[in-house]
């Protein structure tokens, strides 16, 4: 599998990172990930503006044009032949000497970008299972809209549901939930789906506009409204949503189940009309 390094396509172990890069030592940068289906991206233009909206909040100089971007991911899915998959990007700050917390000159400290790709099928076998989970405090920082490199309080809370046998960490601050390590949280009650409103707490996610859209369209009533933990452990159906997952069913959470520990009908609607989306 071939790699980007800013503009070129190369063998991912021609990529010489510098120990000054200020991703490296500051996780001073952003991210994406798009998903491919059947050798097309869904919702590329939704992703690359997300970057953009997010360079523009820290001040980050992006290195091209939207345009130019695309055609730079393009390029490295076609030479990697990903049908159906996932390319992962980044951006940092670049190579600033000496170490220094403050901002470098753009003109004189460019962005380094590398993106690289995976093939990965829909696991339609645990999206008809669902899966459990953890619900732990979100101890992370109050951008969470960026989507910023620096994951490790998300990659704690992960780990957090590892250790006991779960795949996602639902966190939640005093009581209200805000999103999981890697996924928007959604429950339904009584027919209406919840989700947490966009701001500064959850990631503006791309898979939930889509979802949104979709159960707006199908006439299922939505509301972007927060709800606590526990409503969620209350909740007909729970599930979480990303671009790698789709709409996930949970169906266990710390250890009970939610409602019959199945997946329900409104997620299993929501997952069809997904894939009618792709498609
Ligand atoms: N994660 N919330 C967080 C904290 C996330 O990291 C993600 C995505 C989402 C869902 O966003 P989207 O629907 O745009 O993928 C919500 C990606 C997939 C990751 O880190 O791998």
């Amino acid at each position: 599998m071939k790699v980007l390094l800013d503009d070129k396509i190369v063998e991912r172990n021609e990529v010489k990172i510098d120990m000054e890069d200020r991703g490296y030592q500051f996780g001073d940068g952003l991210y994406e990930v798009i998903r491919a289906y059947n050798g097309t991206f869904f919702t590329a233009d939704e992703h690359i503006d997300r970057l953009f909206t997010g360079a523009k909040k820290i001040d980050l100089v992006l290195p091209f044009t939207k345009n130019e971007l695309k055609e730079r991911l393009y390029k490295l899915m076609k030479e990697n032949e990903i049908e159906t998959g996932n390319i992962y990007f980044q951006v940092t700050r670049g190579i600033a000497i000496p170490r220094d917390h403050s901002y470098p000159d753009p003109i004189k400290v460019p962005a380094v970008f590398t993106a690289s790709t995976t093939k990965v099928p829909r696991d339609q076998a645990k999206m008809d299972r669902g899966i459990s989970v953890i619900t732990l405090p979100d101890m992370r920082w109050l951008h969470c809209d960026i989507k910023s490199i620096s994951l490790l309080g998300n990659v704690m809370a992960k780990h957090e549901a590892h250790k006991v046998g779960a795949e996602e960490a639902i966190q939640h601050r005093d009581g209200i939930v805000t999103e999981g390590a890697s996924t928007n949280m959604w429950m339904v009650k009584d027919g209406v789906i919840y989700t947490h409103p966009d701001g500064n707490l959850v990631l503006p996610g791309i898979t939930k506009i889509v979802l949104l859209d979709v159960a707006r369209k199908a006439g299922i009533p939505v509301k972007e409204e927060a709800f606590t933990l526990e409503q969620l452990k209350n909740a007909d159906e729970v599930f979480s949503s990303s671009t790698t997952i789709e709409a996930m069913p949970i169906v266990e959470i710390d250890g009970v189940k939610v409602n019959d520990g199945k997946r329900g009908p409104v997620v299993k609607q929501l997952q069809d009309l997904y894939v009618k989306a792709v498609e």
